[in-house]
């Protein structure tokens, strides 16, 4: 039976509960009587149990996609399934808390591990994270959503202050903690290494405390990044339960806590989570499991099937034919040697792992030829020997298909690149393929985004494979074939070039500090406002069918509105689209992005098959932070809310009307002349009062002279202490009378 909290917490003594807000060692907790030890392994897309800070895994598990690969499925309900499956494996292994999702917004393409993350955008971010933890947690165990927050970059990553203003903060990089901590109820949060506007995550009460407990509603286990705690005893304070890994600093929160430094009922705090945590993530708790590493290979598969991206595909090129005598040039390392992973903390030692070589060739035998033409080497010249033997490989066969991409030492945990570029020696190769055949397929395998402008016109298709985990290249084959259909979407924008993106010239930062300069114009929300091109637009991904989108219908709710549309598949195989609804705001008060995705489901139709789709949206979905008011504000008029297949291919609008909602705007003395005009209220009481003055007719208020511009702006207190026949205190009575007057109405 689990004891009671208030029946442990006297039994202990201070320097006991002090201890207990650190770890024992590596990956776990410090037992003490009625509390049991807990234990935490990585990671995000499958387990990696290790002895120490070592990264080498004795414990074989299944690598299914990371994060950027599954994102790209746009499916909670195989993004639950794989979670599930992690969550087993966990069970198994003994492990109580897995330590992943990972859902910081990708901000930057540079950011070394993108990999490990899931988007540009929050709902996208959030609704994978929530499946995932609901998909870990059903098996017993806990998990632990992380990093948080505004952890955007490697460079730094341990003293970078992201300054970021909180409207940014609660639009971009909250919204995905927000829905996983109020509708998955993660055991545990991992606060990131970062400061946040100068104060380190570890240690910022306003984020750990006020945000996500007293916003949120977040009741679990803060635990710090490893290694990421500064000072101990600020950290147990700010609201952080525990110090991982390790023991260190312990001495320095038991003084506190004996001096009275650190308030006992802060420890007692600490003790009463660790103790909840033991009870409901318990790897033991549903009994044993055994894992079928068959079975969750299986579910890797399912999972890599829908997360590579047809970026293009002229005159459908693919899939190739899977009959007949086509000769198939399998060209690139990466299609015997695959990448479908990143390093760093996340790297599962994989039970085992397919080739797209090895499959392809098992699937269409000796039609199948294959040279390596480069090296992973990325800053090799091109190898002429590869280089030639691929040439002429291609020139005779009918199609190449081209395996490109990052290869490990581009991309980690740890380090930023400083390029989106691929590798040279690559491209290279690309060049030489191309002048010998047209008939050029690219796969990429790479897990930031790479840039295809410079050379998309090489080739006919080009399918984004990202990281896709063990089965991976199995998944590869059976798309580029067509016994599978490509479904996955794009959940980051690919920019032309590196000098377009949103956070170019303040990324990484310098002298410890990286300002978040482009605000909520993160991804799309930069590209569409602006009206940039892209390479290919968040959401884009082609299938080899095609969806047609009618029948709109927008209703008003309470506070929301629901959108109904019909997807109809009508070409001639089966397939999945990802329907995707954006809301714009253009009478918004504030000034907000272009559009902004509200809504998303995947459906999967048979040709010739419909299905209606229905989506609810809360007001949520239409509101901004206001900073002034500190609240989500939905300003009263029309929003449009449009339908389709990707952020530059909506095929569907409408409109729908909402009232005001949230803390509305009070007139203060700081408000302009121009916002007591435009206050029903303001203007009545301004109006009356300036009737009295007897120099009211040397202010030309009119709106429409440039006089009338120039008073406008001016606030209220201002322009009164420049009226002479103003008497002292008009602006507070001003206020008072505004304020009584519009109480009254
Ligand atoms: C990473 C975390 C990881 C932890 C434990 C840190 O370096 O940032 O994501 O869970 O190590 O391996």
């Amino acid at each position: 039976m689990p004891r009671e909290h208030d029946e442990v917490i006297p039994e202990l003594t201070l320097e006991q509960k002090a201890r207990l807000a650190s770890g024992a060692d590596f990956w776990s907790t410090k037992p003490v009587p009625g509390i049991r030890r807990i234990t935490m392994n990585d990671g995000p897309h499958g387990m990696r149990v290790v002895a120490d800070i070592g990264l080498k895994s004795q414990k074989r598990a299944t690598c299914f996609p990371p994060a950027v690969g599954l994102g790209s499925s746009w499916n909670p309900a195989l993004q639950r399934e794989v979670g599930e499956a992690i969550g087993r494996e966990a069970r198994a292994l003994g492990v109580d808390i897995v330590l992943g999702p990972g859902i910081n917004i990708k901000r930057s393409p540079l950011c070394g591990r993108n990999f490990e993350y899931v988007s540009e955008d929050p709902l996208v971010a959030g609704s994978f994270g929530q499946a995932l933890v609901e998909g870990i947690q059903s098996q017993g165990v806990g998990a632990s959503v992380k990093h948080f927050a505004a952890n955007n970059q490697e460079t730094d990553r341990m003293h970078v202050s992201a300054e970021v203003d909180e409207r940014t903060l609660r639009e971009i990089y909250f919204p995905a903690f927000e829905r996983v901590v109020t509708t998955a109820k993660p055991a545990t949060v991992m606060c990131s290494y970062n400061r946040i506007n100068g104060v380190y995550a570890s240690q910022n009460e306003w984020l750990l405390t006020r945000v996500l407990r007293e916003d949120w509603g977040f009741d679990g286990v803060v635990v710090s990044d490893w290694g990421a705690v500064v000072d101990r005893v600020e950290a147990v304070k700010a609201g952080l339960d525990l110090k991982m890994p390790t023991a260190t600093g312990d001495d320095r929160v038991i003084a506190a806590a004996q001096s009275g430094e650190l308030p006992e009922f802060v420890l007692d705090r600490v003790v009463s989570r660790l103790q909840a945590l033991a009870e409901r993530a318990d790897a033991s708790r549903l009994g044993p499991v055994d894992v079928d590493f068959d079975a969750q290979h299986e579910i890797a598969l399912r999972a890599a099937l829908e997360g590579p991206v047809l970026l293009k595909n002229e005159n459908g090129a693919l899939p190739l034919l899977e009959q007949g005598s086509t000769r198939i040039a399998v060209v690139g390392e990466f299609a015997r040697t695959p990448r479908y992973q990143g390093s760093g903390s996340s790297q599962v030692p994989s039970t085992r792992v397919d080739s797209a070589l090895d499959a392809l060739t098992e699937l269409i035998g000796s039609r199948v030829r294959f040279a390596p033409g480069f090296t992973f080497d990325g800053d090799a010249e091109a190898d002429p020997v590869l280089a030639e033997e691929a040439r002429s490989l291609a020139a005779d066969s009918d199609w190449t298909v081209l395996f490109l991409g990052l290869p490990d030492s581009c991309e980690s945990e740890g380090f930023d690149r400083d390029t989106i570029e691929l590798p040279a020696n690559q491209l290279a190769l690309l060049e030489a393929v191309s002048a010998v055949t047209r008939r050029v397929i690219v796969v990429l395998s790479n897990g930031g985004l790479v840039e295809t402008d410079s050379w998309e016109f090489r080739a006919r298709a080009i399918l984004e494979g990202w990281l896709l985990g063990q089965a991976g290249g199995r998944a590869i084959a059976q798309l580029l074939l067509g016994r599978a259909n490509p479904s996955g979407k794009l959940t980051e924008s690919i920019p032309v070039k590196l000098e377009d993106t949103p956070a170019y010239i303040n990324f990484p930062g310098c002298d410890g500090q990286v300002v978040y300069g482009e605000r909520v114009y993160v991804g799309y929300r930069y590209y569409d406002t602006r009206g940039l091109p892209v390479s290919f637009p968040f959401g884009h991904g082609l299938s080899y069918t095609e969806f047609e989108y009618s029948g709109l219908s927008v209703t008003a709710t309470d506070g929301g509105a629901s959108v109904t549309f019909t997807v109809t598949n009508v070409g001639e195989v089966a397939g999945a689209e990802v329907a995707q609804v954006y809301r714009s705001d253009r009478h918004s008060a504030i000034d907000r992005p272009a559009h902004e995705l509200v809504g998303f489901q995947k459906v999967f139709l048979e040709p010739g098959a419909a299905q209606t789709v229905t989506i609810e949206l809360d007001s949520r979905a239409f509101a901004y932070w206001s900073i002034g008011r500190r609240g989500w504000i939905v300003d009263e008029g029309l929003f449009t809310l449009s339908v389709g297949a990707s952020s530059r291919d909506l095929r569907l609008n409408g409109d729908v009307r909402l009232p005001a909602q949230g803390p509305q705007r009070r007139l203060t003395a700081f408000s302009s002349i121009a916002e007591w005009f435009a206050d029903p209220v303001g203007s009545q009481v301004l109006q009356g009062a300036i009737a009295q003055l007897p120099d009211a007719h040397t202010f030309q208020l009119d709106p429409s002279t440039n006089e009338g511009k120039m008073f406008a702006a001016i606030p209220l207190g201002h322009l009164l202490t420049m009226v002479p026949s103003a008497p002292s205190g008009a602006a507070e009575q001003l206020v008072a009378a505004y304020e009584q007057l519009s109480r009254s109405e």
